[in-house]
Order: C-alpha cells, then sequence, then structure tokens
C-alpha cells in the first residue's frame, strides 16, 4: 500500500475548486437535488470505515472500496476528470483505500493516476500526513507474452511503485497471467493475486482455480439480484483462506431503478439503511465471506452514502433473510 498526501482539509480545498468549475457546480446542484436522501444516508460517514483481515495476511482492508469502470472512463474532459479526482479526494477522506480499475477501461487508469497525484501534490504544499490507497489492478490481453508490459503500462498509468493487487480479468488467458502474477509476487513485485468475473460467469473455473491454486483475492458479483456466488464460490472462499471483492453490487445502477419503484421498508431504518443503495450494499457487504465491494460511482455525494454503509453495524443472517425476502419480487 503506499501512502499519498491527502486529507480532510486538502479534500475540502479540492472539492471547492472542483465546484468552482462550471460542469462540476453543476453536478453538485445535482447532487443538492436529491440531499434530502443523501444528506439523511451519510449521517455518520465521518466515522472510518469498519475493516476487514484479508485471510492470507491478516492485513486490514476498509470494507468499501470504489470501482472504475464506466465512471472513471472520461478521456480527457478535463471538468469531468476534476470530478473524478473530487470522487477519489472524497473517498480518502472518508477511510477508504481500495480503487479496483483494469486496462479494460480506457482512460480510468490515467484518471486514478492524475486523481493521485493531485492528491500528492496538494498534500505536500500543505505538509499533511499522507493517506493511503490499496492499488488494485488487472491483467487483460491475449494469451502470450504480453502479460508484463501490459502490468508496467498500467503501473506507470498509476504512479504507484508496485500494484497491490493484480487480478487476471475475467479469466483471460489465465493460465499465462496467473502463473506470472505469482512469480511477480513471489519477487515482491506485487503484494497479492487474484481472478476475477461478474454476472455468473465461468463459475466452475473460478472453483477449480480457487481449489487448485495460492490466490489472495477472487472478484466476482454478489447482490440482491445475483446471489448465484452463494451456491459455491462464497462458501469455498471462506473454506480456503480467499478475499472476496464484490463488484456490482447496483448492477450498474439497474439494481437501484428497479428498487426506487417501492419505497424504503421502514424497518430498513433498524438496520442502518437510510436508502435503497445503502440497503444493496449492506446486504452485499454482510455475506461473512465477503472481504469487500467496490461500488462505482461519479458522484461525491454517492461515495459518502456508501461509505456511510461501512461505518455502521451491518445486518445479520436474520435481517438479510427479510431483506431479500422484502425485494425478491422488485429486484
Ligand atoms: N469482471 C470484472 O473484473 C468486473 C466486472 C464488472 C465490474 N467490475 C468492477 O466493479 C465495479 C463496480 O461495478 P459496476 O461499475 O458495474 O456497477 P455498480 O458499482 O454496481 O453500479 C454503479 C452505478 O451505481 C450508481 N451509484 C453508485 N453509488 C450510488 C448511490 N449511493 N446512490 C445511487 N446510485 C449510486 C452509479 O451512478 P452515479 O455515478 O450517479 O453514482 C453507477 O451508475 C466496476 O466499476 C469495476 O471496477 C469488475
Amino acid at each position: 500500500m503506499i501512502k499519498f498526501q491527502l486529507n480532510r482539509r486538502n479534500t475540502l480545498s479540492l472539492l471547492a475548486t472542483a465546484a468552482s468549475w462550471p460542469m462540476l457546480a453543476g453536478a453538485q446542484t445535482a447532487a443538492g437535488t436529491t440531499t434530502a436522501a443523501t444528506a439523511a444516508a451519510t449521517a455518520g460517514a465521518t466515522t472510518q470505515p469498519a475493516t476487514r483481515p484479508i485471510p492470507s495476511s491478516g492485513e486490514a482492508l476498509p470494507i468499501v472500496g470504489l470501482g472504475s469502470w464506466i465512471t472513471f472512463n472520461v478521456g480527457n474532459d478535463a471538468s469531468a476528470r476534476a470530478r473524478c479526482a473530487a470522487v477519489m479526494a472524497a473517498f480518502f477522506s472518508g477511510g477508504g483505500t481500495l480503487i479496483d480499475s483494469s486496462p479494460m477501461y480506457g482512460s480510468s487508469q490515467d484518471v486514478i493516476g492524475q486523481g493521485l497525484r493531485i492528491g500528492h501534490s496538494r498534500g505536500e504544499s500543505q505538509g499533511q500526513k499522507p493517506s493511503s490507497v490499496f492499488s488494485a489492478d488487472k491483467v487483460w490481453v491475449a494469451p502470450g507474452s504480453r502479460g508484463p508490459a501490459q502490468v508496467e503500462e498500467s503501473r506507470r498509468l498509476w504512479g504507484v511503485p508496485r500494484f497491490d493487487l493484480l487480478q487476471v480479468h475475467n479469466l483471460l488467458a489465465w493460465q499465462d497471467h496467473l502463473p506470472m502474477l505469482l512469480r511477480m509476487k513471489a519477487a515482491g513485485q506485487l503484494r497479492y493475486v487474484g481472478i476475477s468475473t461478474s454476472e455468473g460467469r465461468r463459475h466452475d473455473e473460478i472453483e477449480q482455480i480457487m481449489r487448485s491454486h495460492a490466490i489472495d483475492f477472487v472478484q466476482l458479483t454478489y447482490s440482491l439480484r445475483d446471489r448465484r456466488a452463494e451456491q459455491r464460490l462464497l462458501p469455498l472462499a471462506q473454506e480456503r483462506g480467499i478475499a472476496v471483492i464484490v463488484n456490482r453490487p447496483f448492477e450498474q445502477g439497474s439494481l437501484l431503478r428497479s428498487l426506487a419503484a417501492h419505497p424504503l421498508p421502514g424497518w430498513a431504518a433498524e438496520m442502518q439503511s437510510r436508502s435503497w443503495a445503502q440497503f444493496a450494499l449492506a446486504f452485499a457487504l454482510s455475506h461473512p465471506a465477503v472481504t469487500c465491494a467496490i461500488p462505482a460511482t461519479t458522484q461525491v455525494a454517492h461515495v459518502r452514502e456508501n461509505l456511510a454503509v461501512a461505518a455502521r453495524p451491518l445486518p445479520d443472517a436474520q435481517q438479510r433473510q427479510r431483506m431479500a425476502a422484502a425485494t425478491q419480487d422488485w429486484v
């Protein structure tokens, strides 16, 4: 995990700068229109997020991370990049550490690198204590020997000395890339090795790799709508001591759009959920095999709302059942 300098004070300064740009001011106003829900939902967000241990090392990882697919693929649009930097600033300021990306996500890696540099230089100029990023990226290249070159290019874009975690994206050419990543880890060029899938794809193969290779992480889809991982992969991760990163906890927003047609049950407050987003995220995070989830967002208010879930008690087994039963016809 590398340190860079970003904290509450320079975050506020970054957000103030961002707000002074016309497009971002608009974005904040748009966020402001949802403020009743968002303000209630983010109450408690200043508390540090809960952590869970990475089973292979015991290292504590904050349970809410940040995805970057689509949301950070903004090309060279300066104001959109500033908005991504503001999301990152709010994420770090709220105690988040793990950011997930991939060479598949267009300009996202470069946008993350820019956000890290902005945080670093602002912190440095103000002589402040560094915060931390847990860099989680992927290898996504056809079979052959191009894996190391892709990893090096990704590392250059992020501007980190080495990655904390590299995952074989969607198992693409995993027979080539997984041994490479394990060698990098053995040589100290990488801290953790993982594999990823989404939307229930290739679970049989994921299971075989989890059983036969010394991986630290598996990334998969798990949500109120898509619970397939409960059948074999989540119990297996617990059994084998493999950390689980949940992607698509909101099904790229479509789960939240389905739920929005229905009122949030009054009893959701008992489990500290003040919006459908918090309800859905709390459900995904409360499975005991899950180490963290990585919702993606373009909005500062939403990153705070998501982090707030990690600062409150998560639903227990009985509450999880109630959440699933109440929403099964709506998701
Ligand atoms: N195979 C793989 O390795 C794989 C596959 C898929 C995804 N992933 C990773 O997982 C990450 C997350 O998955 P995802 O991007 O597909 O979707 P997601 O995180 O399930 O949903 C993202 C959407 O949710 C909205 N959102 C976020 N927080 C919200 C809140 N508090 N209230 C209302 N809306 C909210 C965002 O809109 P706003 O911008 O308006 O907030 C965005 O449109 C990806 O970014 C990527 O890093 C990996």
